[in-house]
């Protein structure tokens, strides 16, 4: 069953793209190769969507850059995890209240010193909170995006926004690699109505659930209509739920999984990737999975 669901999955990607860049197929197990996705950058080690923790999610092997998004009072696009700027630059206030040149006055490293001494540098203090532009002129289109709409009902207008300025980046589109950006959301409308502007574009849903997570025939099918994949607390998966969902041709990605004894669990069970704050471990991980001489 399991090889038909991949089979299945693989079958999409093709019908999608001819690039089948999302996930390398790999002839490892015979399985769609995991998905390292640097959740915030890499954020175990730098301040939180910042350039520096990006970067280094890319030197640290992770496939995708996770990106969080807010909307400022005029009408930028950030990358930032809160709606308030209080936990990550010590002052505070909604970004929806606050101008890009109010926001980008904001010092969004130095938070990391003081809560992480062990991993403190002088190269984090004053970092700016980087807008999506900013974030793509630096790393786009060399890399992958896993892009959140965060509260898009405070946003209206976020997700017009957010293909726009995509689609001036050239990297969404028929002419695109199939996977180079994802978009997920807790929301489903949201999700929907970016699924109406470019049905191309692969979305994945996330979900919350007071744990053990379970999924009736009909939410999968409702997620079908317009999702290529589900998103879920780690702590909430089971094996299971897990072939239940990769069965119907949806792929999963738990997040955020930062031990390496989690991630080989969920490697076994099955996950078509996830979200971790140090993609160095998950890339140790699947390294060592890998069979001998290959
Ligand atoms: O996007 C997956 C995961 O990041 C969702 O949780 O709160 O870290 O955005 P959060
Ligand atoms: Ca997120």
């Amino acid at each position: 069953m399991r090889c038909i669901a991949i089979a299945a999955l693989v079958i999409y990607l093709l019908g999608a793209s001819l690039d089948i860049a999302i996930a390398d197929i790999s002839s490892d197990y015979g399985q769609v190769k995991a998905i390292n996705i640097s959740h915030r950058g890499a954020s175990g080690h730098a301040p939180e969507h910042t350039l520096h923790a990006y970067e280094l999610g890319n030197v640290m092997k992770g496939d995708y850059i996770e990106i969080d998004l807010q909307m400022t009072k005029d009408g930028e696009l950030i990358a930032l995890h809160d709606e308030t700027i209080d936990r990550t630059t010590g002052k505070k206030g909604l970004v929806k209240n606050l101008t890009l040149k109010e926001l980008k006055k904001l010092d969004a490293g130095s938070w990391f010193n003081e809560a992480f001494p062990e991993k403190k540098s002088t190269e984090y203090m004053g970092l700016q909170i980087p807008t999506l532009r900013e974030v793509l002129d630096r790393f786009g289109p060399d890399s992958k995006f896993f892009i959140e709409t965060k509260s898009p009902e405070v946003y209206p207008g976020m997700e017009e926004k957010l293909i726009n300025i995509l689609n001036e980046y050239n990297l969404i589109g028929a002419h695109q690699t199939f996977g180079n950006v994802i978009i997920q959301s807790f929301s489903i409308e949201s999700l929907r109505k970016v699924h109406q502007m470019d049905e191309s574009i692969p979305l994945v849903q996330l979900l919350s659930y007071y744990a053990p997570a379970v999924i009736t025939d009909s939410e999968v099918s409702k997620i079908l209509e317009y999702a290529v994949g589900v998103g879920l607390h780690y702590t909430a998966v089971s094996p299971g739920y897990i072939q239940k969902v990769t069965d119907s041709g949806l792929m999963i990605f738990p997040y955020t999984v930062n031990e390496k004894d989690d991630m080989k669990m969920l490697l076994d069970w099955g996950v078509t990737g996830m979200f971790t704050n140090y993609p160095d471990r998950l890339d140790e991980v699947i390294q060592s999975r890998k069979p001998k001489n290959s």
